[in-house]
């Protein structure tokens, strides 16, 4: 059976594909040099961009990294699930699996799969997720083969992803909580249950960096999870609804089928996030619904970002904004 495989491939210091609720993980023993090494060779991951290690529970954190009341606090609350904590590493985990950094990002995932897998194998694991290095995430077992080809490592289909998007990543390791990467859990839900101000990326002002130059705050490249199709990002509906779009050339992906009228849509190439325009439908869509469009081989897929005050769609926008090539 692939689980069992699986867990004796991971034992054995080798690399397989994970569901999680957020996307796929590429897991390997995380007290393994051989197995990270792996990790990062199928990714073509740059070496200075650390991975996440994930754990059963906080209880088990502590045998890797040094928690803190806060941590405890939020983990009680939203773990198992889509939070990453970024703290003090333990020297059982090997320096290449943080790329030097002194400080270790750790998950519990929620998945029930990714569970069982964590228990039988009683080891904490490393899991970027499972794609290219770049490359959009990936939320089925098929995009994960697709994407990996001939070199995909065993692969448990845990069907696709609730969330569709990345855990978000807390920074515990000064005294203000700082959010290095928004995801399914907000600022604002972080804030209610330790009762003060957590800081956050102004995801709006975040500098490109096509990975040439070192990185001094990981998980905060502009440039990642991009398409083979140039990405033509609209930041207001005014200078959308005033383009030239190129009915052969151009596919235009909405929020739902309604956000614009069906006039106006008559003639493209359309695709929708979602059916009504919920967030967490939208994030849970999102990949693939840019990986389908990528797939028509078109000259430019367009999308317009959603509104800047509407923090539901903040996680949202941070990934089409890192995914977009031209601002318009
Ligand atoms: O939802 C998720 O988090 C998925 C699933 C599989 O758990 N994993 C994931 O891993 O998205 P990855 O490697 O694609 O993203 C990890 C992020 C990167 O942005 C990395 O730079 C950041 O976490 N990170 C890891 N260790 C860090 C550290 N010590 N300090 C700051 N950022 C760190
Ligand atoms: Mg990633």
């Amino acid at each position: 059976m692939h689980f069992d495989k699986c867990v004796k491939s991971l034992l054995n210091n080798d690399i397989c594909v994970l569901p999680s609720e957020t996307v796929y993980g590429l897991a390997g023993s995380a007290l393994s040099t051989e197995a990270i090494k792996k990790i990062y060779r199928l990714k073509g991951r740059p070496k200075n961009n650390p991975l996440i290690v994930h754990v059963l529970d906080h209880q088990s954190a502590k045998s890797i990294c040094y928690t803190n009341n806060i941590s405890s606090a939020l983990a009680l609350v939203f773990w198992p699930g889509a939070l990453t904590f970024i703290l003090p590493k333990k020297d059982c985990i090997p320096d290449i699996v943080t790329a030097g950094l002194k400080s270790v990002a750790i998950r519990s995932p929620s998945h029930a799969l990714f569970r069982s897998v964590l228990k039988k194998t009683n080891i904490p694991l490393a899991a970027p997720s499972a794609n290219p290095s770049n490359k959009l995430s990936p939320t089925n077992a098929s995009d994960v083969i697709n994407e990996f080809g001939v070199d995909c490592p065993l692969v448990l289909d845990g069907g696709s992803c609730k969330y569709g998007i990345e855990s978000t990543v807390l920074d515990l390791t000064n005294p203000i909580p700082k959010i290095l990467r928004l995801g399914p859990i907000t600022k604002l839900d972080i804030e209610n249950v330790i009762q003060t101000e957590v800081k956050d990326v102004n995801i709006y002002e975040l500098p490109i960096n096509d990975g040439s130059k070192p990185i001094s705050s990981p998980g905060q490249m502009a440039k990642h999870y991009a398409p083979k199709t140039p990405i033509r990002l609209f930041l207001q509906v005014d200078e959308f609804l005033k383009f030239n779009f190129e009915q052969n050339s151009d596919i235009i992906i909405l929020s739902h089928p309604l956000s614009l009228s069906k006039q106006w849509q008559k003639g493209f190439s359309v695709l929708y996030f979602s059916e009504g325009g919920r967030p967490e439908d939208v994030a849970r869509n999102l990949f693939k619904v840019l990986r389908d469009a990528d797939n028509l081989n078109k000259k430019y897929i367009n999308l317009i970002l959603f509104p800047q005050n509407k923090k539901e769609y903040s996680a949202i926008n941070d990934r089409i904004l890192r995914a977009s090539t031209i601002r318009i």
